[in-house]
């Protein structure tokens, strides 16, 4: 492995590192403020998983590990239209829409695909922004993986819980590898043990462009429920139409092209 490979090992692990920080200290915060408006300001807890720049990652700012992402500006806007303080909550991604249903946190945005389970247990939003899938390879693989149907038995890395998941569940004699995080699952390419990775296109394109030796083929995985949306808890209507509210403006005023164009520059590491 020459140098920047090792360096990108390094950082990556570094990633993992802090979000596991972030999330107790995040966690502690939020049972400090809580979700009950006892004191005079009022509070929006999101609960996000901070492994898939640019939608949500970290990033040292002024010295500082801090959460960005073009998610996190869209929570903003939403906290501020509702007079709120943002409380970040950094989780896995597969706990999310539980933290949501039990009330520990109050929305969840994290590049959630609207699918009918989803419907079924938690309201989701109108659609803020759409993407499509990539594949992720080493650089060496690059021609041998150029369509979905060269992925058949192949050993296939994806984030638990995800569509993705769903995706390569559907890919013949595919050998599936679940992990919590993005970042682990491009430790497994880097590493040999898995052969490739299905994602978002934005956070493919992150990837490729802070890891070498890796690439995104010309295989596209369609998906049904392509689009992102905001989680809110069952029933909470009110909620659901502020944050539909913060969405119309946002996107008539350009605002989520702004900052996806924004956060993708922010997530290349320099
Ligand atoms: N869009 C996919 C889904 O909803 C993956 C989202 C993963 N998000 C994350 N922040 N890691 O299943």
């Amino acid at each position: 492995m020459n140098k920047w490979g090792k360096l990108s090992l390094g950082m990556l692990l570094a990633v993992g590192l802090l979000s596991g920080c972030g999330s107790n200290k995040n966690d502690n915060d939020s049972a400090a403020t809580g979700n009950t408006n006892t004191g005079a300001t009022k509070t929006l807890t999101m609960g996000t998983s901070a492994d898939f720049p640019p939608y949500e990652f970290h990033k040292v700012v002024d010295g500082k590990d801090t959460i960005v992402g073009f998610d996190i500006d869209i929570a903003k806007d939403i906290a501020k239209d509702m007079g709120a303080e943002l409380v970040i909550k950094d989780l896995p991604f597969d706990s999310l829409l539980n933290e949501l249903s039990s009330g520990r946190v109050d929305i969840v945005i994290s590049g959630l695909s609207p699918t009918e389970d989803r419907r079924k247990a938690v309201e989701l939003s109108d659609i803020y922004y759409k993407a499509d899938q990539a594949v992720v390879v080493r650089e060496a693989d690059k021609d041998k993986f150029a369509t979905m149907d060269s992925l058949k038995n192949a050993k296939i890395g994806i984030q638990t819980g995800s569509i993705q998941e769903d995706i390569a569940k559907g890919i013949e004699g595919a050998k599936l590898t679940s992990l919590g995080k993005i970042s682990e699952i491009i430790l497994q390419l880097q590493s040999n043990r898995v052969d490739a990775s299905i994602m978002e296109g934005p956070v493919a394109k992150a990837f490729v462009k802070n890891v070498p030796g890796l690439v995104i083929t010309d295989a596209v995985p369609v998906v049904e429920d392509n689009g992102y949306v905001i989680g809110i808890k069952k029933g909470n209507t009110e909620l659901l139409d502020k944050v539909n509210g913060t969405l119309t403006h946002l996107i008539s005023e350009g605002k989520i092209e702004q900052y996806v164009t924004a956060a993708s520059e922010l997530s290349v590491s320099k």
